[in-house]
């Protein structure tokens, strides 16, 4: 499958997020609970000269926990240092990035699920007490040593809070979750990033990037980027209503989001399978993608908006789908 514009994943295309990326709680639009929330921890932990609590971030990708991350450093006049799960293999890995810790700085790890069990476990004595427990030499002769890190605040992030072990969740002070921005905040955060980036672009031709874009950021952040591309270059250099619904077309981007694979499956299930139910093997053939790509990638978002259902038999389009390709459900009597 080729990479999807409206896939809330990070792709190559994305370098440039981190030159739009708010700096500031003030700056950083939605999520309100969590601001209001981080603003008295960090403040408390100012007025203690203490380190902030440990944070943990979780929620769908695309949504901003990295961003939250280089918010909290900045606000707390700090540091940040990041490392990601997956990337930090080795005990020693960890153990080094640990070492290098300043005090007061704040390290950010992304996919804090991903780390391996053992490394996880060098975690602990440095999140609890501050402490780097490592062994040293093998067998009989092995050691253990313990080294003091400066107080330090780790900002781990994951996509899903139910794969990380409980002894490292307990050990977060501060859990918040992530949730699915409204279209209001969306329109606000496209209008900054033509702000930023010095692209004019008016509130109805925002309000159209922000129904589109799946109710994530990092979407309608690439969306802008494109359609910017087409105001350029086809348009009159600003970003108005008709370039945007233009561009989107273009793009193949439906008005709730879908695109061109999300219209193939709905199509695949209604057409060739009346409406189901049918098994996601089937489904998959039918339209030549593979399994886990349906199962991760596509179907989330067409069940989260309703457009199919889960069964026991398999899946089932929902009369949202039938709209929406203008497709008369076929009389099952006959
Ligand atoms: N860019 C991406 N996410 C943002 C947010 N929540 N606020 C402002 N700009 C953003």
């Amino acid at each position: 499958m080729d990479e999807r514009i409206i896939t809330p994943e990070e792709i190559e295309g994305d370098i440039f997020e981190s030159s739009i990326r708010p700096e500031s709680l003030d700056e950083y639009i939605g999520q309100e609970e969590i601001k209001e929330n981080l603003r008295v921890f960090i403040e408390a932990a100012k007025m203690r000269g203490e380190s902030l609590d440990h944070v943990l971030l979780y929620g769908p990708p695309g949504l901003g926990k990295t961003t939250l991350a280089h918010i909290i450093a900045n606000e707390l006049d700090s540091n940040l240092k990041t490392a990601s799960g997956p990337a930090l293999e080795k005990s020693g890995d960890l153990a080094a990035v640990l070492s290098n810790l300043e005090p007061g700085d704040v390290l950010f790890i992304d996919e804090i699920h991903r780390m391996p069990k053992f490394v996880e476990e060098i975690l602990y004595p440095a999140m609890e007490d501050f402490e780097l427990d490592i062994i040293i030499g093998a067998d009989s002769k092995s050691r253990s040593i313990k080294i003091d890190l400066p107080p330090f605040t780790l900002v781990g992030a994951t996509t899903r809070a139910g794969d990380l072990s409980s002894p490292l969740r307990d050990r977060f002070g501060i859990i918040s979750k992530l949730n699915y921005y409204k279209e209001e905040e969306l329109q606000q955060i496209v209008k900054r990033t033509g702000r930023v980036l010095n692209m004019s672009i008016n509130g109805e031709a925002a309000l159209e990037i922000a129904r589109r874009c799946r109710k994530t950021p990092r979407v309608a952040n690439r969306l802008f980027k494109r359609v910017r591309d087409f105001a350029l270059v086809k348009g009159t250099g600003t970003i108005d209503y008709d370039i945007t619904i233009d561009s989107l077309e273009r793009l193949k981007v439906d008005r709730y989001g879908l695109d061109q694979v999300d219209i193939e499956y709905l199509e695949a299930l209604i057409n060739k399978f009346n409406g189901g139910p049918v098994g996601i093997e089937t489904i998959a053939t039918a339209i030549g993608e593979e399994v886990t790509t349906i199962e991760d990638v596509v179907e989330p978002f067409l069940l989260q908006e309703g457009f199919i259902k889960r069964t026991p038999r398999g899946r089932v389009a929902t009369d949202k789908a039938y709209a929406h390709l203008k497709i008369n459900r076929q009389s099952e009597l006959f």
